[in-house]
C-alpha cells in the first residue's frame, strides 16, 4: 500500500483517481480549495478510512507552504499534479487579456512545480518516487494543427518544458517524472462531447503510472501509454 496526493480532488479526473485509488486500498492525500462543494469526496471519505482530504488553493503560494507544512514528516510515494483550468474559452489573437493568461499559467504550470518542489522531502522518504503531472496533448507544439486557446496550450507547453528539467535534476535521486495526457475525457472541462469517461482516463493512467521507471521518466504520454511527441 503506497500513499497518494492528488490535487483538484473536488470533481473531474482529480476525483476519479481518489475513487480509483481508495478503491485498492491505497492510502489518498485529496486535497481540493476549500470553496467549492465537496459532496462526492466527502461520501467517499465517510466510507474510506485510507482517505484523508486537505486543503489546498495551488494558485496561493501560502496555500501550498501550510500543506507542507501539515504534511511535515510524512511519506508520499506519488504526487499526482492534476489541478488545472482551461481559462476563456475562445479568446482568438486581438481578444487576449494578460491577467486571465497569468491565472492559467499561475494554475497549470508554476503550481504543480512548486507544489512539487515543497513535498520534495515527503517524495525522498517514499519507495515511488514518482512525480505526475496532468498536462494536455493541447500543450503540444508538434501536434497543434487547430491554434487559438493561447492561454491553455501555452500554459501546458511550459509544464511540459519544467516537467523534463526536473526529470533531468533529479534523475540521480530516483526520481520518475512524467507528463500524462488523459484523452479527451467527459468532465466540466472536456465537456459531454469528449471521447472518453474519467474511469477510463484514469484507469488507463494508474497502468501508465504504476509501469513507470527510470527509463520512462522525462517522457509525455497517453492515458494508453502512447508517446505524445513534444
Ligand atoms: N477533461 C479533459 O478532456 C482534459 C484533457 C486534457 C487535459 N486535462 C487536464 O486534466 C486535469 C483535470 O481536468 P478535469 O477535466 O478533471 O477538469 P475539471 O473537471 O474542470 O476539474 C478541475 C479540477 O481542478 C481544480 N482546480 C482548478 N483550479 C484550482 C486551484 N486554483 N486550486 C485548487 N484546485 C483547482 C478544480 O477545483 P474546483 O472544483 O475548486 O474548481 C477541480 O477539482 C487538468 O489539469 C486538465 O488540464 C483534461
Amino acid at each position: 500500500m503506497a500513499t497518494y496526493l492528488v490535487t483538484g480532488a473536488s470533481r473531474g479526473l482529480g476525483l476519479e483517481f481518489v475513487r480509483q485509488l481508495v478503491g485498492r486500498g491505497e492510502n489518498v492525500i485529496a486535497t481540493c480549495r476549500g470553496d467549492r462543494s465537496m459532496s462526492e469526496l466527502d461520501g467517499l471519505y465517510d466510507t474510506h478510512e485510507n482517505l484523508q482530504v486537505l486543503e489546498l488553493e495551488v494558485a496561493d503560494d501560502k496555500s501550498i507552504a501550510a500543506l507542507g507544512r501539515q504534511l511535515d514528516g510524512l511519506t508520499i510515494d506519488v504526487l499526482i499534479n492534476n489541478a488545472g483550468v482551461y481559462g476563456p474559452r475562445g479568446a482568438a489573437i486581438g481578444q487576449l487579456e494578460g491577467d486571465n493568461w497569468s491565472e492559467v499559467m499561475r494554475v497549470n504550470c508554476i503550481a504543480p512545480i512548486l507544489l512539487a518542489q515543497t513535498l520534495l522531502p515527503n517524495l525522498r522518504e517514499g519507495a515511488g518516487k514518482k512525480l505526475v503531472f496532468i498536462t494536455s496533448k493541447m500543450g503540444s507544439i508538434a501536434d497543434n494543427r487547430g491554434g487559438g486557446s493561447y492561454a491553455y496550450r501555452s500554459s501546458k507547453s511550459a509544464l511540459n518544458a519544467a516537467v523534463k528539467s526536473l526529470a533531468v535534476d533529479l534523475a540521480n535521486d530516483d526520481f520518475v517524472s512524467v507528463a500524462l495526457h488523459p484523452g479527451w475525457v467527459r468532465t466540466d472541462m472536456g465537456g459531454p462531447n469528449a471521447m472518453i469517461d474519467a474511469t477510463t482516463s484514469v484507469s488507463g493512467m494508474l497502468q501508465v503510472i504504476d509501469r513507470a521507471g527510470q527509463a520512462e521518466s522525462g517522457g509525455f504520454y497517453g492515458y494508453d501509454g502512447a508517446v505524445i511527441p513534444w
